[in-house]
């Protein structure tokens, strides 16, 4: 895998027209190399995603209805039967003609900032700790008809399926790779046919943790997920998500003509902007500094702002390498899995033993860090001294901590320590697999007074 990648980023370097920015040594890493992808009207993307049937198997709307009583959705352009259903749930028409309830995208990728919603933030505070088919068992026991039956078993099976393997330790970790995994052992390649047996071994029931990244990245990213794994066309990709419920290769490809303009409107939103004040004196001081210790993995920003889009070699940056080293979805049986199926034909998984440096626009806004979320602060981000081993954070989105640039956070013991669930599920603790805070201390040198200056720096990207 490595040779490949070191391979690409030679070629991506000869071909690059950008002129590379002023720092030293440029671009030290493998680039990923842009790939065509197919444009669509952003317009139409979002309006697909709020509204749109693309989760077509859930619980009965009839059922959903008689337990939870119509508000409004708390974000713009919901229409039709939509319009009273909390933001992450969309009703969709079932293969049995059904109208059911389910999750969709924004129940990862919605989140909220100084009590405001943002569309495209990560779900910072969802809560995958408990295996949520019991909640859908429960719904069995409310009366339907023949067809509703039908359609909520469907449904059912798929949640008992992946109950067990998208457990995480703590709020806000996310399973989805793991899920995907799941999902991907139980479908047919070629036909997308559901089996009640996996037809591949299933993923380790232990979720390597990932936390959800802020969309507005893929601006600039020409992979997707934190490993570079997503390559190809990416709008397919994206479409993923519909593995839960989408039974054949022709739902899928109605699907997929749909997610071009998903992707364009993803492309096109915007980054949200620091809303406190900011040091203006101070901005000017950390910008050279970090254009001389983080830029050559980051890139540069302002006009002439050059992203890399590099991979950075596990060995490297240091960081947690489970996810690096193959976890869930990106297994061997799983990319072969994916080239096999639908999604091969335009796209592919090719996960590198390292990570993406992401693109820091509006990393004010989405704490926690690194590709687990293992570390509360920016500050704390760039002083690896002041990394909690075991923490719990607020919850409440109006009390983001400014000074440090993250969520204020008390340090806990370990989970092991902790009797009482409903408290232990509120620790990160890094001692767990998958959940290391250690590695990139490319902060480490500098001064207090430096890291302050990049600190105030990092707040205007
Ligand atoms: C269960 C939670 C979950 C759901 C539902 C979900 N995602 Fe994601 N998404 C994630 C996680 C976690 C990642 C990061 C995975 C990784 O990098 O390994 C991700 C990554 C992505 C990325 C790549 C971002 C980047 O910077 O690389 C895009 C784009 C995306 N998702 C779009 C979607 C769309 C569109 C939907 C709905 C069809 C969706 N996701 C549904 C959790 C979810
Ligand atoms: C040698 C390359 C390299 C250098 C130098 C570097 N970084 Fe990083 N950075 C990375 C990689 C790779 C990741 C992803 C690590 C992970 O998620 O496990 C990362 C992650 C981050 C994150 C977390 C992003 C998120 O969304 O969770 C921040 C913030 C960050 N870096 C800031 C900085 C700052 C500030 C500097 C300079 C002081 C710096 N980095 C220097 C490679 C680098």
């Amino acid at each position: 895998m490595k040779t490949t990648a070191v391979l690409v980023g030679l070629i991506a370097i000869g071909c690059s027209t950008s002129e590379p920015p002023p720092v030293d040594p440029a671009w030290p890493y493998p680039q990923i190399p842009e790939e065509e992808q197919r444009t669509g009207d952003p317009a139409r993307g979002y309006d697909y995603l709020v509204n749109g049937g693309y989760i077509t198997c859930g619980i009965p709307k009839s059922v959903y209805d008689s337990v939870v009583t119509p508000g409004d959705s708390g974000i713009p352009g919901r229409t039709g039967d939509n319009a009273m259903l909390p933001y992450n749930f969309s009703a969709a028409t079932s293969a049995e003609g059904v109208r059911v309830v389910s999750a969709n995208c924004l129940q990862c990728h919605a989140g909220s900032i100084n009590g405001q919603l943002v569309i495209g933030l990560g779900a910072a505070d969802a809560d995958f700790t408990a295996d949520r088919s019991e909640f859908v068992d429960l719904a069995g026991n409310f009366s339907m008809s023949t067809m509703e039956r039908a359609a909520y078993n469907r449904f059912a099976d798929r949640m008992r399926a992946i109950g067990p393997y998208t457990q995480t330790k703590t709020i806000g970790a996310n399973p989805a790779d793991n899920l995907t995994a799941v999902l991907m052992s139980h479908r047919d390649p070629a036909t997308l046919a559901w089996s009640a047996t996996p037809q591949l071994p299933l993923p380790p029931a232990i979720v390597a943790p990932v936390d959800v990244p802020p969309w507005w990245r893929m601006a600039k990213k020409t992979s997707m997920f934190y490993t570079a794994g997503g390559r190809g066309d990416h709008a397919r990709i994206m479409m993923a998500a519909a593995l839960l419920c989408t039974e054949s290769v022709e739902e899928a490809r109605a699907i997929d003509a749909a997610f071009v303009d998903v992707r364009a409107w993803i492309m096109s939103m915007p980054v949200p902007k620091w809303p406190f004040p900011l040091d203006a004196a101070l901005v000017e001081q950390g910008k050279p500094i970090f254009q001389a210790t983080c830029s050559r993995c980051h890139g540069t920003y302002g006009e002439d702002g050059y992203y890399p889009n590099e991979i950075v070699p596990i060995e490297e940056v240091g960081t947690d390498s489970t996810l690096a080293a193959g976890a869930s979805q990106f297994s061997d049986r799983f990319v072969e899995w994916f080239a096999a199926s639908f999604w091969g034909e335009t796209s592919r998984l090719d996960p590198q033993e390292g990570y993406v440096p992401p693109p820091l626009d509006g990393i004010w806004a989405t704490a926690p860090f690194f590709h687990n979320g293992s570390v509360p602060t920016l500050a704390a981000v760039l002083d690896s001294k002041k990394r909690p081993g075991a923490w719990t954070r607020t919850f409440d989105s109006n009390l983001y901590d400014q000074a440090a640039v993250g969520w204020k956070f008390t340090p806990t013991g370990l989970q092991s320590a902790e009797p009482n669930e409903a408290k232990r599920v509120r620790i990160y603790d890094t001692t767990n697999l998958g959940y290391g805070n250690q590695g990139h201390i490319y902060g480490d040198d500098l001064t207090a007074e430096e890291r302050l200056a990049v600190l105030e720096y990092l707040k205007t990207l």
